[in-house]
């Protein structure tokens, strides 16, 4: 706003336009006035009142004071009249002004409900008997408009399509301001192709205000994901320009898939048989694809299916390679899924019952995705080889696990029993020793068999007495039966061993307790004594006498001896031959 004398030194000016002066009006409008026309300008907002001060001196001898308007061609049209002397107010019957107007006695008019069809060149008259001064005042309406929106805002934007995006609408300005696009708070530049602009600005006839519609057709890229859009309406307002913000809009941005993945989704890292196994397929467009062919091994079709595919339990045969691709087939991707397996067989297996002395070939084979490792388990025992025999005894009876694990496989593990029962008929060896009282003899019977057999003593001759300790454990098919006697004459001692597979009978003559004898060793290595007792039937057959056929049993002894045992159990053989010569 300009000075008020500067205002009245130019309106004199203009009241009294000579030659020589208006150079200095020229000058001094000039200097004193910014651009808007040189003049006082009053500033209102529509809708508001506008005041006027009249900005005359109120002069001695005033008759009244007027104010007008003048219209663009320059005729006046008078609005207000006060008269000094009366002091009354008189409107004209302009209709543009009807009950809106208040001339004061200061003659400072008031325009209530500014409108556009305000800004005029509002004129103040006062005039005296001989001089009338008039002062003009520009007025000027402003009108904020509304806060801009978007509308017509597109549901989605589809990348490589130049698209209408919205359309950003301030309403009801006054004068007219501009609309700019903002993406990220950045104003975007109209591009060809790309980025289309169009600002329409319609005027309201009857209120003069502006709505500004400005319309964005944009080519998104993927980037515009989430990208705020926005747009800002600049307007001009009584204090200069000014900037409202819409509010910021986010677009869903579809684009094409450019890759499918496929995902083994499964309960642990490997894969074995048994499991459940889901693919996913995924495409990373937006929105993301809903279907999908499936390719499986052995299938050249596709399966259509949602973006998983579920297999149960799966097989070996389900190793091999599984792609999926979009339904059009335009894009794939693959992958390798290997189910392992681990089977085992065992030969023989469950229960077994073999002869003593048979043979028996074990194997335990495995077939498996990965190199797999065997064990042995015997009675609960680990075994440091894999079993096998060639000769069958009773202390290979036992129950045998033939297990495996993948390593690498989580829970992949198979067993398999084999429960090995040694039968062997009842085996007799019978034994004899002078006890160290020379009162009475210790008669041992050795029996061997499985099932184990139930041993009977008989005894023939009189004036024995048996004393039957208890048998001895029974191990690996082994155990003793040592009854005490002290004969009053020669016996024959007879041990019964019987199971369900035989009864075996061995007499042992035993001469009486007065005539000394050979005692035959009480404890034989075990690996002998079917040997051995072969041997002593033999010699029973062909030896008469119950001291040659010992003799001979000691020699025997003495040389089978001699022949399987090393130098250094020789010397205790020697020694029981020197107990024989007795
Ligand atoms: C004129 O009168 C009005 C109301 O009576 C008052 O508000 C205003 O300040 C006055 N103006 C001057 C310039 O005295
Ligand atoms: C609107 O844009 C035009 C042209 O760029 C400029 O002259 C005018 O001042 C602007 N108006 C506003 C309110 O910013
Ligand atoms: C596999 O899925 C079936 C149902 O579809 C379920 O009964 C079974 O327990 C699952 N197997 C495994 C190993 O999770
Ligand atoms: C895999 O083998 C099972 C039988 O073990 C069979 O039922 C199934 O059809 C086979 N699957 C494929 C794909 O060959
Ligand atoms: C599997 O065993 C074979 C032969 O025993 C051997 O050559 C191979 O290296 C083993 N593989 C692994 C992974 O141990
Ligand atoms: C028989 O054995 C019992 C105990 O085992 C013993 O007390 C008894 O003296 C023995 N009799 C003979 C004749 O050895
Ligand atoms: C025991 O002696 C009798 C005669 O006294 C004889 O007939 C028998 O063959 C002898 N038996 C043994 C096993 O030596
Ligand atoms: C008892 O046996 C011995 C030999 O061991 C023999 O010399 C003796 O004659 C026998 N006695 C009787 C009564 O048979």
């Amino acid at each position: 706003m300009m000075e008020p004398s500067a205002a009245v030194a130019c309106a004199s000016c203009r009241r009294h336009p000579l030659p020589p002066s208006l150079l200095l009006c020229l000058l001094l409008v000039a200097l004193c006035l910014p651009p808007a026309l040189g003049l006082y300008t009053v500033n209102a907002v529509y809708g508001d009142t506008i005041t006027m001060p009249c900005r005359l001196e109120v002069p001695d001898g005033l008759l009244f004071g007027k104010w007008k308007y003048e219209m663009p061609n320059g005729s006046p049209v008078f609005i207000a009249f006060r008269s000094s002397t009366k002091k009354n107010v008189q409107y004209d019957d302009v209709p543009e002004y009807k009950d809106r107007l208040i001339l004061s006695e200061n003659y400072t008019l008031s325009i209530k409900n500014a409108r556009i069809s305000d800004e005029k060149r509002f004129v103040c008259m006062l005039v005296t008997e001989d001089d009338v001064s008039e002062e003009p005042t520009i007025v000027k309406v402003f009108k904020q408009p509304s806060q801009p929106e978007i509308l017509h805002q597109a549901n989605f934007l589809e990348t490589e399509k130049l698209q209408r995006l919205g359309e950003c609408v301030a309403r009801d300005s006054y004068p007219e301001g501009n609309v700019t696009w903002y993406k990220n708070g950045r104003v975007l530049q109209p591009v060809e192709e790309a980025v289309v602009i169009n600002l329409q600005k319609i005027v309201d006839r009857s209120t003069g205000l502006f709505t500004m519609t400005s319309s964005l057709q944009y080519m998104p890229t993927k980037k515009d994901a989430n990208a705020k859009f926005s747009c800002t309406v600049t307007y001009y307002g009584p204090s200069g320009q000014k900037t409202i913000h819409s509010e910021p809009v986010v677009f869903d941005v579809h684009y094409p898939t450019e890759k499918v993945t496929i995902k083994v989704l499964s309960q642990s890292s490997t894969i074995k048989e048994g499991d459940n196994i889901t693919l996913k397929c995924s495409g990373n467009g937006n929105p993301p694809p809903q279907e999908f062919l499936f390719y499986i091994p052995g299938e050249a079709e596709g399966i259509r299916s949602s973006d998983t595919y579920v297999m149960t339990d799966v097989r070996r045969n389900a190793t091999g390679e599984y792609k999926c691709s979009l339904m059009d087939k335009s894009m794939m991707d693959s992958t390798t899924i290997t189910v392992h397996y681990l089977d085992l067989q065992l030969t023989p297996s469950g229960e077994v019952t073999k002869q003593i002395g048979e043979e028996l070939r074990v194997s335990c084979t495995i077939s498996s995705s990965r190199n797999a490792t065997v064990f042995w388990i015997k009675d609960n025992m680990r075994m440091q080889t894999s079993p096998s025999f060639s000769s069958l005894q009773y202390q290979d009876a036992g129950n045998y696990i033939c297990e495996t694990t993948l390593q690498e496989v989580e829970g992949l593990k198979k067993r398999k029993t084999l429960k090995l029962i040694v039968e062997g008929k009842p085996q007799i060896k019978m034994t004899k020793k002078t006890n160290t009282n020379k009162m009475s003899k210790t008669i041992v019977c050795h029996v061997e068999g499985f099932p184990k057999p139930a041993v009977q003593w008989t005894v023939t001759g009189s004036g024995s007495i048996i004393n039957k300790t208890e048998e001895t454990k029974y191990v690996n098919g082994k155990f003793s039966s040592k009854i005490v006697i002290a004969p009053e004459e020669n016996v024959t001692l007879t041990c019964i061993a019987e199971n369900e597979l035989e009864r075996t009978v061995t007499s042992l003559n035993v001469s009486a307790i007065s005539i000394p004898e050979y005692d035959e060793p009480e404890d034989r290595s075990d690996d002998n004594s079917e040997k051995v007792n072969d041997q002593a039937k033999l010699i029973v057959g062909i030896v008469v006498g119950l001291l040659l056929a010992a003799l001979v049993a000691g020699v025997v002894y003495w040389l089978y001896v001699k022949k399987s045992k090393t130098a250094s159990k020789h010397r205790k053989c020697v020694s029981h031959h020197s107990r024989e010569d007795i």
